[in-house]
């Protein structure tokens, strides 16, 4: 089975909880918002919000909050807490990398596997820059490139025509549940990172790229 996943033509891998534990970073981000705007964010809350494009994570978190709030404070507060976000980030490099995702990458590069990025996150290019991972992409789509968030398949049929390839040629590497739906709408093989029964739907599920390497 591992040495059919690699086999295919492309491979389209989300960002956060993929390649880069970034989850402990927006989690830290999101709890100082909501202490701010006065009540708790646990971690457990931020399950929630994995895979979740930005928008719609805060008003997820306003929901916990119990909060309604008019559009103009609600971009005021996505600016907020990515600000807070970026600072984490802009201090990572590449240890912050999950296990054997650089050599997962590498070992896909050496068979001519094409490599794409389809994640959510609009700072994407910041992180895969600071992973020092960035030049390994033959494609890069995140959420500046796409208008439909998961589970719309938006971000990987993009990622897949970046590659020139068809969506039945690529096989999508995700860790959110809502990432799943979109691979399996766009009509690609999915290998789940995580938990099997958080991730109903995938193909297989494994708990990291560390595991393909075997
Ligand atoms: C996803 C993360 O990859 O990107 C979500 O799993 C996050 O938690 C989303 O909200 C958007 O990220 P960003 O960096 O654009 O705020
Ligand atoms: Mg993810």
């Amino acid at each position: 089975m591992k040495e059919r996943i690699r086999s295919y033509k492309g491979a389209i891998f989300d960002l956060d909880g993929v390649i880069v534990d970034t989850a402990k970073f927006h989690f830290l981000a999101w709890r100082e918002l909501a202490s701010q705007l006065g009540f708790v964010f646990t971690e457990e809350d931020n399950e929630r919000l994995k895979g979740v494009s930005r928008v719609r994570s805060l008003e997820i978190l306003l929901e916990i909050g119990g909060l309604q709030l008019a559009d103009e404070e609600k971009i005021e507060l996505a600016d907020r807490k990515n600000k807070n976000y970026v600072e984490y980030i802009s201090s990572i490099d590449e240890s912050e990398l999950l296990p054997g995702a650089k050599d997962y990458l590498l070992l896909l590069k050496a068979k001519g596997v094409s490599i794409a990025l389809g994640s959510a996150s609009k700072n994407a290019d910041l992180i895969l820059s600071k992973l020092n991972i960035r030049h390994m992409f033959d494609a890069i789509v995140d959420g500046n490139k796409v208008s439909k968030a998961k589970p719309d398949p938006e971000v990987f049929l993009l990622a897949c025509a970046e590659l020139g390839l068809k969506p039945d040629e690529c096989v999508v590497y995700e860790d959110a549940l809502a990432g799943i739906q979109a691979a399996v709408a766009a009509g690609m093989k999915t290998v789940g990172i995580g938990k099997p029964s958080h991730l109903p739907g995938a193909d297989i599920v494994i708990a990291g790229l560390h595991e393909l390497l075997l």
